[in-house]
């Protein structure tokens, strides 16, 4: 029992490795035609702000935020202020251009930028570009963003799980 609460209390600090090494495999990937967009096959850039040695000073984490940790947080931002929009009656602020680094950012742990991941990062901005094309239901669009982003935590990062869930929006009146 001590043990789990301990182990829980860990993946609420942070995430946990990617379960299965066979994941890290990028034999099983289609190759890719170059795209101008970025993708698992994007080279990152090291030296930029949250890469490994050059993690960005964090009021949450003492030994500083990865880009990806970064990125999580900027979205955790706009999606609230998309639902305080939604609420409103109003129409969220455009996310993909915001958002669409996610398959290129540096994660804390290298191994989490996986065909798994980069899977699930590509539901996510896909139904992020079908929230930014103004649908007929944003709230239902919206919502569902904010599945995909609790789909991938739930492949690989469970800690903020309850967090994301509050993210969603009560359906229209
Ligand atoms: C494709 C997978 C994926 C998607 C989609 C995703 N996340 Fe994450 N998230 C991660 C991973 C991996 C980390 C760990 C980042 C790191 O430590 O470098 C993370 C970290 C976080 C964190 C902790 C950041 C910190 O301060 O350390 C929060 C909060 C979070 N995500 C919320 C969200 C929300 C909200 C969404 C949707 C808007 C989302 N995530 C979508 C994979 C994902």
């Amino acid at each position: 029992m001590r043990r789990l609460l301990a182990s829980s209390l860990l993946l609420l600090a942070a995430c946990t490795r990617a379960p299965a090494a066979a994941a890290r495999d990028a034999s099983t990937l289609k190759a890719e035609a170059p795209l101008p967009e970025c993708t698992l096959a994007t080279p990152l850039v090291p030296g930029v702000p949250g890469s490994p040695g050059h993690l960005i000073p964090s009021e949450l984490n003492p030994n500083g935020a990865s880009e990806l940790a970064a990125l999580m947080r900027t979205m955790v931002a706009d999606l609230e202020a998309g639902r305080a929009a939604l609420e409103k009656g109003g129409t969220p602020p455009p996310l993909w251009s915001r958002h669409r680094k996610l398959r290129c950012a540096w994660p804390t742990d290298s191994a989490d930028r996986n065909p798994q991941f980069d899977a699930m990062a590509v539901t996510y901005l896909a139904q992020v570009q079908a929230l930014d094309a103004k649908p007929t239901h944003p709230r239902a669009a919206f919502n569902a963003v904010v599945t995909a982003c609790q789909a991938c935590h739930e492949n690989s990062c469970p800690g903020p799980i309850e967090r994301i869930v509050q993210l969603k929006v009560a359906d229209a009146p």
